[in-house]
């Protein structure tokens, strides 16, 4: 009986002892979109094997976690955002055993996995629609149905709102003769979160995912969840510039940010975090995808996100902005940031223009130096860290729904192909991606040179400024040392992080000038190294830079350390 206490007392120590509390709060998640990142079986499409292969490189670079874009079963017609099982693997991604195996090789790596959570909206192929369809009970309300209006004896839909993906946001059913809500695709219907039922069916969903050993959850389009309950029309936005049926041509006051969506939100944080207590282990890391104002966007942290993505480097931020635009933007999230929460820094995602498509070549390496040197979480897009960029498609190449409905003549500003091409590993067939020539994408054509092989192998690329930006981050300087956001001579955004001798600084040239400033008055040590530099800068890590004489050379970023740590992390 003793021998058997003290077994459990041991085993519960040594339980215990692993949970890590704090494990987010400096973490980088990189996110892989399965499709493009690696094929192992040479169908064109990359899957979970082809992950699996290559989760080497995503510790090689840093990450503390990875999110898989979505894998479950579907239809396809929204790139897997569409589901129609919620619980399974889609055959072109592999199995639910693939999955096991790449969740056991993350976890021998170090890596915590985070899948994407679709809560919005599943496939018309989802059986819970095929019943919805039929009024089959529980199913009848799983869905948002509404009656035709009839005007002139002509049949409307029941109101004026529009989806994401250009046109009404109502599709006619011809069986149940009614329409059903979608906020994007026609084939993605919009539960109804109002249906108790349809809430206890998504928590069940995310407790199968936490049983097979995921950390955490990406929440897609979450303030899209809840619906005006009167279902008014919404006011126009008086854009006579883009087309009437475009999305952005209503304000969308009742079919976003509703209140009721930060209530679902505390049940799913209650939800995980029982989960990590009864099972011990780690908390769960809560990823908010919501396009908000900044207020709605962080209220999120106290209803239980972790990361309410910040998405100011690509909603705000822009080519034009000055330093004392960057300056204002970071002391805004800095400010906002409630007692006890961290900072997320989005660089990119696979929604958006690449960061080296936004910023330019020059300026790749720029967005990620100061994501990785601000308090918090880093979200990187896979190809980010090798500087990968848009591809130019045509519209007969396009494949994204958001792209293919906007018309040959607009198409470009929606599709989202362009940041969406495979990752490119090396120099051989498809970039390395796939063994077959033909891809669901197309290669970018310059992935001849842009690839992370010739990356690795070169002294000075954007593989190894981002791997110099992860072993600093992992410094106690960063993790809890003092920042100061300043901007010298209009031009230059210094961003500067220091606790006792330790002094880290990245320095941003927002103008086409080189600069040198002087800041040897301002409590640092007369010398400086250069401990990374933007491609296409000149200067050269490891070389002493005066702080009476700081050189930016134009369009660059350089991270200034001091003598100690860069010492001590090369000792390493
Ligand atoms: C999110 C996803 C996007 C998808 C949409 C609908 O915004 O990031 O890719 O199309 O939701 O699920």
């Amino acid at each position: 009986m003793l021998r058997l206490t003290i077994l459990t007392c041991f085993l519960f120590v040594a339980l215990s002892a692993a949970v890590n509390p704090n494990w987010y709060k400096n973490a980088v998640v990189y996110q892989i979109y399965p499709r493009s990142f690696k094929d192992s079986n040479g169908d064109g499409i990359g899957d979970l094997n082809g992950i699996t292969s290559k989760l080497e490189h995503v510790a090689d670079i840093g990450a503390d976690a990875f999110w898989l874009s979505p894998i479950y079963k579907s239809p396809q017609v929204d790139f897997g955002y569409d589901i129609s099982n919620f619980t399974d693997i889609d055959p072109t991604y592999g199995t639910l055993a693939d999955f096991d195996r790449l969740v056991a090789k993350a976890k021998s790596l170090g890596l915590k996995v985070i899948m994407d959570f679709v809560p919005n909206h599943s496939s018309h192929e989802h059986p819970w629609f095929k019943n919805s369809i039929k009024k089959i009970k529980p199913y009848d309300e799983y869905y948002v149905w509404r009656n035709a209006k009839y005007v002139n004896g002509k049949r409307q839909p029941p109101n004026n709102w529009l989806s994401n993906f250009q046109g009404s946001a109502w599709e006619w059913n011809n069986d149940r003769k009614q329409y059903y809500l979608h906020q994007f695709a026609a084939g993605q219907p919009d539960l109804n979160y109002r249906n108790p039922a349809v809430r206890e069916e998504m928590k069940n969903v995310l407790t199968f995912w936490m049983n097979r050993g995921v950390s955490g959850f990406r929440i897609d389009a979450i303030n899209h969840m809840f619906e005006d309950s009167q279902f008014r029309d919404e006011p126009s936005a008086n854009r006579p510039d883009i087309p009437k049926n475009d999305y952005d041509s209503l304000v969308h006051i009742y079919t976003k940010d509703l209140n009721e969506t930060y209530d679902v939100l505390k049940t799913w944080r209650k939800l995980m975090d029982d989960h990590s207590a009864h099972t011990n282990t780690d908390p769960k890391m809560i990823l908010t995808e919501a396009y908000a104002s900044h207020e709605l966007t962080v209220k999120y942290y106290n209803s239980g996100s972790t990361v309410p993505f910040n998405f100011m480097f690509i909603t705000d931020a822009h080519n034009s902005s000055s330093a004392m635009d960057f300056k204002g933007m970071i002391d805004r999230w800095m400010k906002a940031v409630p007692e006890g929460k961290v900072a997320n820094w989005v660089v990119g995602n696979h929604d958006n223009h690449r960061v080296a498509s936004r910023f330019g070549r020059h300026r790749a390496d720029e967005i990620t130096m100061i994501a990785m040197i601000l308090p918090g979480i880093a979200v990187i897009y896979n190809g980010d860290e090798i500087g990968m960029e848009d591809r130019n498609f045509t519209y007969a190449e396009t494949v994204d729904p958001a792209g293919c409905n906007s018309g040959p003549a607009r198409y470009y500003l929606r599709s989202r192909d362009p940041e969406r091409t495979p990752y490119q590993w090396d120099n051989t067939t498809s970039a390395g991606f796939s063994s077959n020539n033909k891809t669901w994408l197309p290669v970018h054509s310059n992935y001849k040179t842009l690839n992370l092989k010739h990356q690795k192998a070169e002294y000075y690329s954007h593989y190894q400024v981002f791997k110099s930006l992860r072993s600093i981050k992992r410094q106690s300087v960063i993790e809890r040392g003092e920042l100061k956001v300043e901007v010298y001579d209009k031009r230059i955004l210094s961003i500067s992080r220091v606790l006792g001798n330790d002094t880290v600084i990245v320095m941003t040239n927002r103008s086409n000038k080189p600069a040198a400033v002087n800041i040897s008055s301002r409590n640092v040590p007369p010398l400086l190294i250069v401990y990374a530099a933007s491609i296409g800068s000149n200067l050269r890590p490891g070389t002493l830079a005066l702080t009476n004489s700081l050189l930016v050379p134009k369009e660059s970023s350089v991270l200034f350390t001091s003598l100690n740590i860069y010492w001590s992390d090369h000792e390493n």
